[in-house]
């Protein structure tokens, strides 16, 4: 395990144990003082699998009211690679430090940058996203968080909206040390179970460790 990994381990299995179990996000975003490559997953890019997944099903810009929701946006790439596509975007995180580095690095950009926990979301965002994104955040936290955080996703979407999921998928043959927790096929599947699945897609990715899989899973409500 590189430093950077054993350090973020470390933090999250602390965290885990305090009353904070939110609280080494924050942590990671400050003490890398707006050096991006002590962020671990920040790579300046939005993620490969969600532009190809937009490209391919929304070649043209949406309607003008077509809103989308941003979870867990970090440093805002596929926020703004979003809004640059047309979007309305609204994007969250819970660490106070990644909104304003995030504000920061963007500045001309039309993104509603906000603070909040996906365990408490503002109520008006209930049923009111046509595109709700999620990556890489619930394989950041642990189970307990991930569980309650699972029942949340899907009550932002509007009728007909579609809710995309991309993380790393869980291989029963290999033993992780988390975070990165990768997710296992059935407990994705049950997210978006009250809707329609339109797509659920394996993928490996050149510069990952051979036995990493990752996923995207789309749903429409
Ligand atoms: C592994 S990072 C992924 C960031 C970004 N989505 C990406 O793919 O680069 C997980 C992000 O989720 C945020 N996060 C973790 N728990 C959260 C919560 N309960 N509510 C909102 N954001 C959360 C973290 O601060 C962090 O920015």
């Amino acid at each position: 395990m590189d430093d950077m990994r054993q350090r973020v381990v470390g933090l999250a299995a602390d965290a885990e144990m305090s009353d904070d179990p939110f609280g080494w996000f924050e942590q990671i975003y400050t003490e890398a003082d707006g050096d991006w490559s002590q962020v671990p997953w920040a790579d300046q890019r939005a993620n490969p699998l969600f532009s190809d997944w937009l490209e391919l099903n929304f070649p043209k810009p949406p309607h003008a009211a077509a809103k989308a929701l941003v979870i867990g946006c970090g440093l805002g790439d596929d926020a703004v690679y979003l809004e640059t596509s047309g979007w309305k975007v609204c994007a969250f995180d819970i660490s106070q430090t990644a909104i304003e580095w995030a504000e920061k690095i963007h500045p001309g950009s039309m993104v509603e940058w906000r603070l909040a926990n996906l365990l408490e979301p503002p109520v008006e965002w209930f049923s009111s996203f046509d595109l709700v994104v999620e990556i890489h955040t619930l394989q950041a936290m642990a189970q307990a968080s991930r569980q309650d955080a699972a029942k949340v996703l899907p009550k932002f979407l509007r009728p007909g909206g579609h809710l995309v999921c991309i993380g790393r998928l869980s291989n029963p043959d290999v033993e992780v040390i988390g975070p990165p927790w990768p997710l296992a096929k059935n407990w994705i599947m049950a997210l978006g179970r009250v809707f329609e699945l339109q797509e659920f897609c394996e993928s490996r990715r050149q510069d990952d460790e051979p036995d990493t899989l990752r996923f995207r899973a789309v749903w429409k409500r």
